[in-house]
């Protein structure tokens, strides 16, 4: 039978007829309503004709490519039956699959294939059954993952388990990230030629450089505009992202946790499951494909009112004083902050970062009574009490260390790996060393009115199983969200090493970035919010000068940066002045006031004319509202720069549009501002303001104009 699955304006199309293993015939456009005839009608008139020095039937795109097939790219299966005679290593029946069952209900498919055996009737030492759920939400998302059971008489070594994803041939060029400490998801493109384009990731987790989005595209594809096909693994470990094109014509991409050798050996009866290969097609480039996924996120994961937070990690560091801290709460609390976390520095002998994780124990000599005292005052003054975790880690001058160093992970050698931020990891796949770390944050749990968990993990683990750790690592968050059903997480990484929808199908905040620089800022977001929907996106107020950068910025700009997101304070607020205060108490009430359009609209992003100013915003789900901001990255590049167009918008809807001042107004060089902004604002039409536009302010470098829009 032919498959096709259709929502929101997408269609996906699956050859499931006889036993070869299914080709996917379509991922893209909506084919619209069409009969099992119709669809074979469809599917013959994709079948290439078949060229001389070829296989001779069509080469189609199976959802597991394989060599069998006549695939000579990466294949979707890889690994072999220990102890297979060498004479069958090769052309081992791994490489070689059939349709065994397919069932399909709505939106779900699952197909169920199992290797050939060798000959008729025979049993077969080396069976395997491989099962692929393919799953198309309400948004049009597509989402598949595999498994691979070992069902024969020797352990079956996994190489490889990816899940492929056919694109057109037209779409030639590709996008993905890059990144480093403290500047993460820095945009790549390039043509994809022949050969493979492939992003391995080593770090234990995703890392700073992580390939995050894959899109490929027609060329020249941009945030409103081009037909993309962009795909994300959701997975927290070693992975790999590949595109591949063929000299066949044909292209792929596909994704799969990377397995180093001998990583995953199935004894009779065990199977492997890969993660979740996350996909989503748009007509209308970045944004489009930023509106499904984020529909999608959000249906699986729906949020609360998110909180104003202060961490106090650039206010404090590991200066843990009470009087201070409570000072901070108490201006924190003043300027309507909702949420206090306590980062870094509250464990016993936390001097630096140089000790003391894996001891996840209140130091007594900095907090004689505890936690209690700051908590009761931070619940007095109308905040909930958040706190920093490490669970992964363990510092070598540690009471547990001391106790226990065979729970580091290890490389298998009698020397420590290397040390990373002075640190190692605990092999949390060791039961006790798992049942320790769950009974210590339990008993912070259990102790502490704590909402929130800021859960970081500061290390590329360069040793044992990234596999059995990043299970090992979800299986705790999983523990401690079900013993306590309402504490939030975030997943912090040094930054944003770790932001991914595997992660986040049991956290609720990612901390994208350690740099609170806004310039950086603004760059990181643009592009993680490609993904991930910003309230989920941790954005903090920093300090004027930023500790990651040394670059200074005005406060307008800091605040305009940090509206956009899940907001938060991350500066020393007591040494703010009063006028500092009040501004931050305009913001405050402003992001109380529109989070929920800043958190459940529609992302719109757009390039200027000019390459020195960047447009952002987020539109209503009704576009009866919108939130906007026109962003200088650089000196303009025209004197009397072009009117800003704002996409998103409904043509026929009419807007008042007003400036929103923080703190002063964005700083600019002109000797009269354009009319409207004498007026206090403008009325127009979504599609005059689509169109054409709206003048603005000739903005400084590194300064944000924040525009409140509602319909009329
Ligand atoms: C790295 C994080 O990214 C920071 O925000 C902070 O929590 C420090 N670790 C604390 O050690």
């Amino acid at each position: 039978m032919i498959h096709h699955l259709r929502a929101a304006g997408t269609s996906f199309v699956l050859d499931a007829r006889g036993t070869a293993v299914p080709a996917v015939i379509h991922f893209g456009a909506d084919l619209g309503e069409l009969d099992q005839h119709a669809l074979q009608n469809l599917a013959e008139a994709q079948r290439p004709a078949i060229g001389p020095s070829s296989i001779d039937s069509p080469l189609t795109q199976r959802i597991v490519p394989l060599m069998a097939d006549g695939w000579s790219g990466r294949p979707g299966l890889a690994g072999y039956h220990e102890g297979t005679p060498i004479s069958t290593l090769g052309v081992q029946h791994t490489a070689s699959l059939r349709l065994r069952e397919t069932r399909h209900a709505g939106l779900n498919l699952s197909l169920v294939l199992e290797t050939i055996p060798p000959v008729v009737g025979e049993p077969d030492a080396t069976a395997l059954v491989a099962e692929i759920d393919i799953e198309m939400s309400a948004q049009g998302v597509v989402r598949q993952r595999l498994s691979v059971r070992n069902e024969g008489s020797s352990v079956y070594s996994l190489a490889s388990l990816d899940a492929t994803l056919p694109v057109p041939a037209r779409a030639r060029e590709l996008l993905d990230f890059t990144g480093r400490w403290p500047r993460e998801r820095q945009p790549q493109r390039h043509d994809l030629g022949v050969g493979t384009w492939t992003r391995d990731s080593r770090h234990g987790r995703p890392g700073h450089d992580a390939a995050f989005l894959l899109v490929a595209g027609t060329p020249g594809f941009g945030f409103r505009h081009g037909e993309i096909w962009g795909s994300h693994l959701a997975w927290s470990g070693d992975q790999r992202l590949w595109a591949e094109a063929s000299a066949t014509g044909h292209s792929l991409v596909g994704a799969g946790e990377l397995i180093e050798p001998g990583e995953v050996r199935l004894a009779t009866g065990e199977t492997y499951r890969s993660p979740w290969l996350v996909s989503a097609w748009s007509a209308n480039g970045l944004d489009g494909l930023a509106e499904r996924l984020h529909g999608f996120l959000r249906s699986k994961r729906p949020l609360g009112e998110r909180k104003l937070m202060l961490n106090t990690w650039e206010a404090v560091y590991f200066d843990h004083d009470l009087a201070k801290l409570t000072r901070l709460a108490e201006t924190a609390a003043s300027v309507g902050v909702e949420r206090f976390v306590l980062d870094d520095g509250w464990m016993t002998g936390r001097t630096d970062d140089r000790r003391a994780l894996g001891d996840w124990v209140v130091d007594a000599s900095k907090w004689p009574d505890g936690l209690h005292t700051l908590i009761e005052r931070v619940h007095g003054l109308g905040m909930d009490f958040g706190l920093w975790v490490e669970p992964e880690m363990v510092s070598v001058d540690s009471d547990v260390f001391r106790a226990h160093p065979e729970w580091v992970l290890s490389a298998g050698n009698a020397e420590l790996p290397q040390s990373w931020r002075f640190q190692q990891a605990l092999d949390l796949s060791n039961p006790e060393a798992f049942a320790h770390v769950l009974g210590q944050l339990s008993a912070l749990l259990d102790e502490y009115p704590i909402a929130y968990l800021k859960w970081d993990q500061n290390r590329d683990l360069l040793g044992g199983s990234a596999h059995r750790q990043t299970l090992a690592c979800y299986r705790l968050m999983d523990a401690l969200r079900a013993q306590h059903p309402t504490l939030e997480i975030e997943s912090c990484s040094s930054g944003g090493a770790r932001v991914d929808l595997g992660v986040l199908e049991r956290t609720d905040r990612v901390w994208p970035s350690d740099t609170n620089d806004s310039l950086e800022r603004q760059s990181i977001y643009r592009y993680t919010a490609g993904l991930v929907p910003p309230e989920f996106l941790g954005v903090h107020l920093g300090a004027p000068t930023a500790h990651t950068t040394g670059r200074s910025h005005e406060l307008s700009f800091r605040l305009a940066t940090a509206l956009f997101g899940h907001a938060g304070i991350e500066w020393d607020l007591t040494t703010a002045s009063e006028t500092e205060l009040d501004a931050i108490r305009v913001w405050a009430s402003l992001y109380r006031e529109q989070r929920a359009l800043l958190h459940s609209g529609v992302l719109v992003r757009a390039d200027d004319v000019d390459p020195a100013r960047q447009l952002h915003g987020i539109v209503a789900a009704d576009a009866m509202a919108a939130i906007f901001s026109v962003v200088t990255v650089a000196a303009t590049r025209d004197s009397a720069v072009a009117p800003v167009r704002f996409p998103g918008l409904h043509p026929d809807l009419v807007y008042r549009v007003r400036a929103v001042k923080l703190g002063e107004w964005p700083r600019v060089l002109q000797d009269a501002p354009p009319p409207w902004w004498v007026h206090g604002g403008v009325t127009l039409s979504g599609r005059v303001l689509g169109e054409l536009g709206l003048t603005m302010p000739l903005l400084l470098p590194e300064q944000a104009l924040v525009l409140h829009l509602a319909a009329v």
